[in-house]
């Protein structure tokens, strides 16, 4: 029942956000089958070091955004979202980590020679700045219970997305590659169970507020569509420090 209140509901509008990440340009590229070994690399260095901005803060949103969900009277949503918010805990720490190795593995063989302080220290970008404020916005907006739906798309991401990456990274890069991918490699593996107790949630939210449906759907589509050209400004990045290497 409330599977197909997701559907109908809420699928719909995040159908074109969802869609673009496989029609993006930046997103082809990065997987394209003959893509250059250095820029694989280079996405996975810029992807980690400035995710750390965008991972650090999310289970203090979701902790929060469950808190304003409880006081709105949506009490078996809001309780589930602040025991989910537990489980996100720290999973920054994983992409400072995967940062130094990648780092260090790319100065063994690579130039330009990077250093991975100044790497973490990047000023963030419009989409890092963006992704903050939606959920800063919505936590304080008129239906904090849209978190679910950033949730639901962004996890969906280690689901959809992420095993196709590190599939790449292993086949450019070779195995060892994955011994400095911890945080995409755990994420593969929890988000999976993560996505699907954040349809549960969802579906949960669409039986109680079914008219809020379209505000709910366009916080998740609005969020994926951050994320997609947060991580379309990664490859750009990347592909920036591959020509700084060429020249
Ligand atoms: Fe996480
Ligand atoms: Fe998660």
């Amino acid at each position: 029942m409330s599977k197909k209140l997701v559907e109908e509901l809420y699928a719909p509008h995040v159908k074109g956000a969802r869609e673009r990440l496989q029609t993006s340009p930046a997103m082809k590229a990065l997987l394209d089958p003959k893509a250059d070994p250095a820029l694989v690399e280079a996405f996975l260095i810029q992807f980690n070091t400035l995710g750390v901005y965008m991972t650090e803060p999310v289970d203090g949103w979701i902790r929060r955004a469950g808190e304003a969900t409880v006081k709105m009277g949506l009490e078996d949503v809001g309780t589930k979202l602040i025991a989910h918010a537990k489980h996100e805990a720290g999973h920054h720490l994983m992409m400072i980590e995967d940062s130094k190795a990648l780092v260090a593995n790319w100065n063994k063989r690579r130039s330009p020679k990077l250093d991975v302080e100044t790497l973490l220290n990047q000023t963030p970008t419009q989409p890092m700045k963006e992704y903050r404020a939606i959920h800063e916005d919505t936590i304080v907006g008129p239906m904090p219970a849209a978190q679910v739906a950033i949730e639901y798309e962004i996890e969906n991401l280690s689901v959809v997305f992420v095993p196709g990456l590190m599939e790449q990274a292993r086949r450019v890069l070779g195995d060892d590659i994955m011994e400095a991918l911890s945080f995409l490699k755990e994420h593969a593996e929890i988000d999976v169970g993560h996505t699907a107790l954040n349809e549960v949630m969802l579906g949960k939210l669409l039986t109680q507020v079914p008219e809020k449906a379209e505000i709910i759907g366009q916080t998740g589509a609005r969020a994926l569509d951050i994320y997609l050209n947060h991580m379309a400004i990664c490859v750009e990045l990347s592909q920036k420090m591959l020509k700084s290497a060429a020249a």
